[in-house]
C-alpha cells in the first residue's frame, strides 16, 4: 500500500473516534431554554435533594447557565445561583449535576451538587 492510502485511512480512523467521543457528550443549553420545564424541574429538584441529603435550606433563585447529555435518559449540568435561609439569605453558586431517567415518572438523580469558588 503505498503512503498518502495509509494516512489517508489513519484519518477516517482518527474521526470515526472523534465521532464516536462527542456522542454523548455536553451540549450547551441556549439562555432562552434555561427557563424550560425540564431544566426547571431538574434545578428545582436539586436543590430540594441537596436540602434533605444535607439538612441545608437553600432556595433556588436563577437557573445562570447550563448543559446537557443524552444518556440513558438525560443528564443535565446546571449553575445555579441559590440563597441560604439558614444564612441571612447569602448568595452563593452551586454546580449540579442531575440525571433524569428514562421511564414514566422521569425518577430524577442528584449526582453532584458542588459549590463554586466565588
Ligand atoms: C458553570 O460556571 C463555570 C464558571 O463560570 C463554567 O466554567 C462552567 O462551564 C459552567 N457550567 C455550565 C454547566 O454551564
Amino acid at each position: 500500500m503505498k503512503k498518502p492510502q495509509i494516512l489517508a485511512i489513519l484519518l477516517v480512523l482518527a474521526l470515526a473516534v472523534a465521532g464516536a467521543a462527542s456522542l454523548g457528550g455536553w451540549t450547551k443549553i441556549e439562555p432562552e431554554h434555561l427557563k424550560d420545564q425540564d431544566v426547571a424541574e431538574a434545578a428545582a429538584f436539586a436543590v430540594d435533594q441537596h436540602n434533605r441529603e444535607g439538612a441545608e435550606n437553600l432556595k433556588l433563585v436563577t437557573v445562570d447557565s447550563g448543559e446537557s447529555q443524552v444518556v440513558n435518559g438525560k443528564r443535565y449540568r446546571l449553575n445555579l445561583t441559590v440563597s441560604d435561609a439558614g444564612n441571612g439569605d447569602a448568595l452563593s453558586k452551586y454546580e449540579a449535576i442531575v440525571w433524569v431517567h428514562p421511564g414514566g415518572n422521569s425518577p430524577k438523580e442528584l449526582t453532584s451538587f458542588k459549590k463554586q469558588k466565588p
